[in-house]
């Protein structure tokens, strides 16, 4: 089901940063993990989870879709997507880029046969660092590497299908969950490490129990509080395996968004945050817009800046605004513990 596809929360926010990143002399972003992130990769897949159509776009400049969920238009270079770079025969992978497969999450299972799954992504990344050390030498390449940003964004997916599919799940078998994730996660964080990784930004996940999707199926509209729960354990414990790492390695940082927090402000309060709807999605169709993705034939709604949700999981551009604002220069519970401006200039 396309439905329980892709997931909410902040890809502007590793698109602005990447700008200023760069102008920080960040040399490069990597870029991992779902359709927050998500530049094109799927474009190249067989797979329905795709963004490339109109409405998608329609922020875009010239309002091209360009294959991208979420709209933007910050007209800043990102990292190309590494399915395009790839079949090139003398792709450079210099300047960063992109694994980023909407629908993908943290387990192998999720969505297996229409993303590029995280640890497919690790390893499409390893190729890409062999390359790297091959064309500017081990010892460039780990200097290059170690300068770079490492942005990922993953775990939306494993726990809105989880959600959708045990809507009586106990706490602790939500919390079973979260920690299976979690060892994952850990280890994938881990070769990425050993590949090279020494500054990473991770995203995590926003409080998806409140995207429009889960809404609808509750017959009162609330946040799935199942789906809201695990948002927040995982983004704990995800801060957790970070700490850990980086008292093991003492040349590791890294900066964390907790997306949860930042999101259920707007969600919470809409007018203090100047958002009129935070329940229904701009484009879409049927209940609360939500009952079907965004695509050519979906109706949306006459001001995008004042909804919170873009579609059936992503935020609005003014949402994803603001979420970038907070991450670059904000500071903790949001960003932690360090932000992304003060993680650039390391
Ligand atoms: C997931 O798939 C990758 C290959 O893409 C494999 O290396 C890994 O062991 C798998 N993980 C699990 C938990 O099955
Ligand atoms: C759209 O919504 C934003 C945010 O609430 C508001 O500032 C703006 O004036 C609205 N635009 C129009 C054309 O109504």
């Amino acid at each position: 089901m396309a439905g329980a596809s892709v997931v909410a929360s902040c890809r502007l926010v590793i698109m602005a940063f990447m700008a200023v990143a760069t102008a920080a002399s960040v040399p490069a972003v990597y870029v991992f993990g779902d359709s927050l992130a998500d530049v094109g990769n799927n474009n190249h897949l067989l797979t329905v989870l795709k963004a490339d159509f109109s409405h998608n776009g329609m922020d875009y400049p010239g309002g091209v879709a360009t294959g991208r969920f979420s709209t933007e238009k910050l007209g800043l270079a990102t990292s190309p997507p590494y399915l395009a770079l790839s079949s090139s025969s003398n792709a450079n992978y210099v300047n960063g880029v992109s694994f980023a497969s909407g629908g993908a999450g943290v387990s192998n299972a999720t969505n297996t046969e229409l993303c590029i799954t995280f640890d497919k992504q690790i390893e499409y990344y390893s190729g890409v660092y062999a390359s790297l050390a091959r064309s500017l030498g081990q010892t460039q390449a780990t200097t290059h590497l170690a300068k770079s940003i490492f942005a990922i964004t993953i775990g939306s997916n494993d726990i809105i299908h989880y959600a959708r599919a045990n809507t009586a799940a106990t706490p602790s078998q939500q919390q079973q969950y979260v920690d299976a994730l979690i060892q994952s996660l850990s280890g994938q964080l881990q070769s990425l490490y050993n590949l090279g990784a020494r500054k990473v930004l991770f995203l995590g996940t926003g409080p998806v129990g409140c995207t429009p999707s889960l809404r609808e199926i509750s017959s009162t509209k609330v946040c799935s509080a199942v789906a809201n729960a695990m948002a927040v354990q995982y983004n704990k414990a995800a801060e957790g395996v970070l700490n850990g790492m980086t008292t093991q390695h003492g040349d590791l940082h890294y900066a964390l968004f907790d997306s949860s927090a930042a999101l259920l402000r707007y969600i919470d309060q809409p007018a203090e945050y100047g958002f009129t709807e935070a329940k229904a999605a701009c484009c879409g169709l049927g209940d609360m817009n939500a009952k079907i993705a965004c695509t050519p034939l979906s109706s949306y709604c006459a001001n995008r800046s004042d909804h919170v949700f873009w579609d059936f999981y992503h935020p609005t551009e003014a949402t994803a605004r603001m979420l970038t604002a907070t991450a670059f220069d904000g500071s903790t519970p949001f960003i932690f513990p360090i932000n992304v401006k003060q993680l650039s200039a390391i």
